[in-house]
């Protein structure tokens, strides 16, 4: 079959970087759940976990490697081969392994995390791949801090572990720092000077420090990279990682970009509330994609447009999405066509002058209470004042 170039990876870390927040910690049966859930919605690949960082995470990664079949499923290390070696041993069951290794690649972390040089950083990156190579052939290694790397030196260190054996190279923005259009020139840098980078993917990883994770990962994908790392719901170390549903629904939505995705869809919000309840990690409610309100209107502008035809204030179907429907949410803000439709909705078809003189009153109630629930209107409606 031949290699699709506009084909987008979908890497999913939920279980990894999502699974570091404090409080989101679950156990190996909760992990192996949403594995099956991911592997529905179609990601390529689950990162399953870190190894070495635990006995209960080393069996998660046991575990989800025997349940799930057609994810690859990828463990984390450090460039340790104590790391490569449990890895190895926590992959043994799945069907398609991969090892994702890696160290720090900008200066700040190369002299006050490692109290390194770059000669020396760049020899325990190559040793590392090529330690891995030995016993899992998909091998992904991540230039950590790439976001604040000198570019000359990721680009020369990024050649170093394709030749060593690097099939994926993941390039993090692990502290969010990045701009879009700087993080994208980085990738595209390397797609430029890396001479074996045909030899490999190139993987985005991005962090949400200034709320930027996924214009980020479009920005890397538009210059070249063709996985993209995230979470579902974004959930992830301090502000977060990248959310997987916000750049899908981008590809989907901006067609002319080219891009696409193996991923249905039609999963995402039920998984996103998975996610949440298991993780103990409400969404907030005006989150992209699946939060509650992704697709409510409330001011009487907007209902109004909407109501006229959906599409002038609704870019994505919630359907795609699995969200269950698109609301009109009665407000004091609301104006008579939300009124009325909802009305509509309840068996009640009112003249001209009763909607005029029920929509004041409802106007009343409105400014007094938060929420005006079908209840209220069938009061509203059934009132003798407005008959
Ligand atoms: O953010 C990061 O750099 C990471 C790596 C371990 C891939 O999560
Ligand atoms: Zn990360």
């Amino acid at each position: 079959m031949l290699h699709d170039p506009n084909r987008v990876y979908v890497f999913d870390t939920t279980l990894r970087d999502g699974e570091q927040v404090p409080g989101c910690q679950l156990t190996t049966p909760e992990k192996i759940e949403i594995a099956h859930e991911l592997e529905a919605l179609g990601v390529d690949i689950i990162e399953a976990g870190f190894p070495i960082s635990s006995p209960g995470d080393f069996q998660s990664v046991v575990e989800i490697s025997k349940a799930v079949k057609n994810p690859t499923v990828c463990a984390l290390t450090r460039a340790i081969k104590g790391d490569i070696d449990v890895a190895v041993e926590a992959l043994k069951y799945a069907r398609r392994p991969r090892i994702h290794t890696g160290i720090g690649s900008s200066d700040m972390h190369i002299k006050n995390k490692f109290n390194s040089t770059r000669e020396e950083i760049l020899i325990r990156a190559v040793e590392a791949v090529k330690y891995a190579k030995k016993f899992v052939e998909d091998i992904e290694f991540y230039a950590e801090d790439a976001g604040r790397a000198d570019i000359h030196f990721l680009a020369k260190m990024i050649e170093a572990v394709i030749a060593a054996g690097a099939t994926v190279v993941n390039i993090p923005d692990t502290n969010g720092y990045c701009l879009p259009d700087q993080y994208g020139e980085k990738i595209k840098f390397l797609k430029e000077n890396v001479k074996n980078i045909d030899k490999a993917v190139i993987s985005v990883h991005c962090h949400n420090d200034l709320g930027l994770a996924t214009a980020n990962s479009v920005a890397g994908l538009q210059n070249g990279a063709r996985q993209i790392e995230g979470t579902i719901n974004g959930i992830g170390e301090r502000a977060g990682n990248t959310s997987i549903e916000e750049v899908v629904m981008i590809l989907k939505t901006h067609q002319n970009l080219g891009l696409h995705t193996n991923i249905n869809t039609k999963n995402f919000y039920e998984l996103s509330q998975m996610v949440s309840t298991q993780m103990r990690m409400p969404v907030q409610p005006n989150k992209a994609i699946v939060g509650s309100n992704a697709f409510a209107h409330s001011s009487g502008i907007h209902q109004d447009g909407f109501l006229k035809n959906r599409e002038n204030y609704e870019i994505i179907r919630p359907e795609d999405v699995g969200f269950p429907n698109a609301s009109i949410v009665l407000t004091a803000r609301s104006g008579r066509h939300a009124l009325k439709f909802h009305l509509e909705r309840l068996g009640y078809n009112l003249s001209k002058e009763e909607l005029a003189n029920a929509y004041h009153r409802f106007l009343t109630l409105a400014d007094s209470k938060l929420d005006i629930t079908d209840e209220d209107l069938l009061i509203l409606a059934g009132d003798k004042k407005f008959a």
